[in-house]
């Protein structure tokens, strides 16, 4: 019989945080960038890569595509994709992270042609693809979704306009990733403006793309016939990181701060948190968030940048679960947002989740408890619950927080966090 591993986070609460914490590149840059070198027939370094069990799980995909992947460090790599060899990615890795749909827009642009298993990654309620599909038949391309995977193929790219009829982060990038080496003019409408979408595109530029405009919502692409690559690039510092250690700050009533993150790329946060009563002074790449006495109630809704993230959405319900009065979120990216709210609960948390709003009913303290994370984010959150909460608390599935988290524990525990990881 074999032995079963089980890994848990154990938590002892009610330890304000203090200090300074480093926030590493960003998660969903780095899933978005790594795919991209797809498109390079060269050489090209990265640099400030976080640490986390997606990013491997992508070069390892890309190393079976003929890829030839060098680790410099461990947030560094070189990546030569002169000699690639297949396009056909392999199912068993793409199908465990969403991510894996820019497989298919880089293939796409380099061989013109993409076979790649349909995109798994956190059970957030419906996640669909057919602004993605839409963007690539826009392109020329014919598409087919059949038996858990998607193969997309063309004879040529043409530049073309892609109207996108929701705001997505992944579809927008996609439609980059294909019409890099399309011929002719590309122009997105209604594209997503997140931070790491100016990274990609900052990103392909640097490696002789011709994008502009990324950041607003009408991105043109002039199609180059080459990414020549041999350039290093340097990732850009994780948002909802910063975002999650700030509000860990708040819920703890501590003090501390935040190095290495964009301040410009938190001002949604920075002003929830202002407006809940904790202080926030921002100074370009860093800033100090305290908090010293019970925050008051919010409502919030999450939207895409520059709007409140998504990704900061069950954290901050943590701070509301501990906030004086009656706060509502309203969540409008996810369907399934809210299952952290039933671990919440376990530990005192007084919350009414129905469907994609929930009311906190502010409560005076949380007490430890054994909770599940069912997603990276609600991970997250747990963990702050679990440090401002009294006693102890056990977090179990860390995958998910291990996808996309570099060093949680420790970046904590050196906040005056206790926190340990435990193997069973
Ligand atoms: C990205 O997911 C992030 N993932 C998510 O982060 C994040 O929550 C999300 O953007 C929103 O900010 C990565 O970057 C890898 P979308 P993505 O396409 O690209 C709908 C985390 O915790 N939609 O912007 O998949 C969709 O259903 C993860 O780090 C369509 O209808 O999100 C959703 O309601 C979780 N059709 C909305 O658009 C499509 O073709 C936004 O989704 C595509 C999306």
């Amino acid at each position: 019989m074999g032995v079963f591993i089980l890994e848990k986070l154990v938590i002892t609460g009610k330890t304000p945080l203090h200090g300074e914490v480093t926030i590493s590149g960003a998660k969903n840059a780095a899933v978005a960038i790594i795919p991209a070198t797809i498109l390079i027939n060269g050489v090209c370094t990265i640099e400030n890569l976080p640490n986390i069990s997606d990013v491997k799980l992508y070069c390892n995909i890309l190393e079976k595509l003929g890829v030839k992947i060098t680790w410099n460090s461990e947030h560094e790599v070189t990546i030569d994709s002169r000699n690639i060899s297949s396009s056909t990615a392999p199912m068993d890795i793409t199908r465990k992270f969403r991510a894996s749909y820019y497989l298919i827009g880089a293939l796409l642009g380099r061989c013109k042609h993409a076979e790649v298993g349909l995109p798994g990654g956190c059970n957030l309620g419906s996640r669909p693809i057919d602004q993605h599909i839409k963007s690539f038949e826009s392109l020329g391309a014919s598409v087919e979704v059949n038996k858990g995977k998607i193969v997309a193929k063309a004879d040529s790219l043409k530049g073309n306009s892609i109207y996108l009829d929701v705001v997505s982060v992944g579809a927008t990038i996609n439609a980059m990733l294909a019409s890099v080496l399309a011929e002719g003019v590309t122009i997105i409408d209604n594209a997503a403006k997140e931070p790491h979408i100016v990274d990609v595109a900052n990103f392909l530029n640097t490696m002789g793309a011709d994008i502009r405009g990324a950041g607003t919502d009408i991105i043109k692409v002039n199609g180059v016939k080459e990414l020549k690559g041999n350039a290093t690039y340097s990732v850009v510092p994780d948002q909802i990181e910063a975002g999650t250690f700030m509000l860990a700050a708040v819920a703890s009533r501590g003090d501390i701060v935040v190095k290495n993150c964009i301040t410009k790329h938190l001002e949604s946060i920075t002003a929830k948190i202002i407006e809940i009563g904790g202080n926030v002074d921002a100074n370009g790449d860093h800033l100090r968030v305290w908090c010293d006495k019970r925050t008051s109630k919010a409502n919030i809704k999450t939207l895409p940048y520059p709007g409140f993230p998504t990704d900061l959405q069950p954290q901050m319900g943590v701070v509301l679960s501990l906030s004086e009065g009656t706060s509502i979120i309203n969540e409008s990216i996810w369907e399934s947002r809210f299952q952290y709210t039933d671990e919440l609960i376990k530990m005192g948390a007084n919350i009414t989740a129905n469907g994609k709003s929930a009311i906190f009913q502010g409560v005076e303290e949380l007490y430890g408890s054994p909770v599940y994370a069912t997603d990276l984010r609600a991970g997250a959150a747990l963990i702050i619950a679990g440090i401002a909460a009294n006693g102890k608390t056990e977090i179990y599935n860390l995958t998910h927080i291990d996808r996309g988290y570099e060093n949680i524990e420790e970046k904590f525990k050196k906040l005056g966090a206790q926190i340990e990881r435990v193997q069973e």
